[in-house]
């Protein structure tokens, strides 16, 4: 699949891998639908590209409610809409005994109803308009478990099981759905996952490591052209395929050994 004169939206653009995946669609020639809260830092990302390529629609994607009539001006403001990158998220690391349960309520509402919203939105107009493709950042932490990520993971699973369900509703009407489940990407989400009490780690977090978020936006773009119903983004050295191997083959093994690794 070409990316030429394709329409693109995606959330979360203003940051780490969606601001780089809405770079690489606009290096391929797509026309990019940018979505975020920041409109400023979106509008100093990309006031070097081509202004007729990319609109800016700030958005919280917390606001549930308003999805349906947002996605539907975004469509008839701009046309068909061919992708959709549900990208945009947030993380959060604490022990389950500590963590206040306001934490689960802020992730569950963005990492996973916002996308729903979102993707029935979106599902209806591609199902009417002959096909399109919808593609969902997850995790590694959708796939594996560790500690302190019960919030987090159980959003990212809950993804993985509604999109492989939706997967087997819509594949024979022209409808592709890419899970993306990146492991380590050098990007602002340790500074921007929340604590015990749901406050941002901020300076706390420990220095990003692993891809470039530039790589795995390129690998991402790749997935999607592919057509690929699952992509793990993440560094060969990354112990996150260790993990999902030895899951696969060894379960047991496993879990002895996520109690000793803080990953
Ligand atoms: N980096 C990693 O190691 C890693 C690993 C696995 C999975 N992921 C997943 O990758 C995705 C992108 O994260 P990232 O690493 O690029 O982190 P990031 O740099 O913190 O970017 C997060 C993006 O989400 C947007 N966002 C957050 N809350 C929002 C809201 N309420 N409404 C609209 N947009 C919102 C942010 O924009 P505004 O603040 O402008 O709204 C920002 O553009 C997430 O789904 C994350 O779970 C990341």
């Amino acid at each position: 699949m070409s990316f030429k004169n394709k329409t693109v939206i995606i959330t979360g653009a203003s940051s780490g891998i969606g601001e780089e995946t809405a770079k690489a669609f606009l290096s391929s020639g797509a026309k990019v639908i940018l979505v975020a809260r920041n409109k400023g830092k979106m509008e100093a990302s990309f006031g070097s590209y081509d202004q007729n390529q990319y609109v800016i629609y700030p958005f919280d994607l917390s606001q549930i409610d308003e999805i349906d009539s947002f996605v539907s001006r975004i469509i008839e403001n701009q046309g068909p809409i061919d992708i959709l990158f549900n990208n945009a998220g947030i993380g959060s690391e604490s022990l389950f005994e500590e963590t206040d349960l306001s934490v689960f309520h802020e992730l569950i509402q963005l990492d996973y109803f916002s996308v729903i919203y979102f993707t029935q939105s979106i599902l209806r107009h591609m199902l009417e308009n002959g096909g399109g493709h919808i593609a969902t950042n997850t995790s590694v932490a959708g796939l594996i478990t560790s500690k302190g990520r019960t919030a987090y993971s159980s959003a990212k699973f809950a993804l993985h099981g509604f999109f492989d369900s939706l997967r087997i509703e819509v594949e024979d009407r022209n409808i592709f759905i890419t899970l993306i489940a990146p492991g380590k990407v050098q990007t602002n989400f340790g500074v921007n996952k929340l604590d015990s009490e749901g406050t941002p780690f901020g300076s706390k977090s420990k220095k990003p490591v692993g891809l470039s978020s530039k790589k795995a936006a390129q690998i991402i773009l790749k997935a999607i052209k592919k057509k690929k119903r699952q992509a793990i983004i993440s560094k060969w050295s990354d112990v996150a395929w260790f993990g999902i191997i030895v899951n696969k083959f060894c379960p047991s093994l496993y879990v002895f050994l996520a109690k000793r690794i803080n990953v």
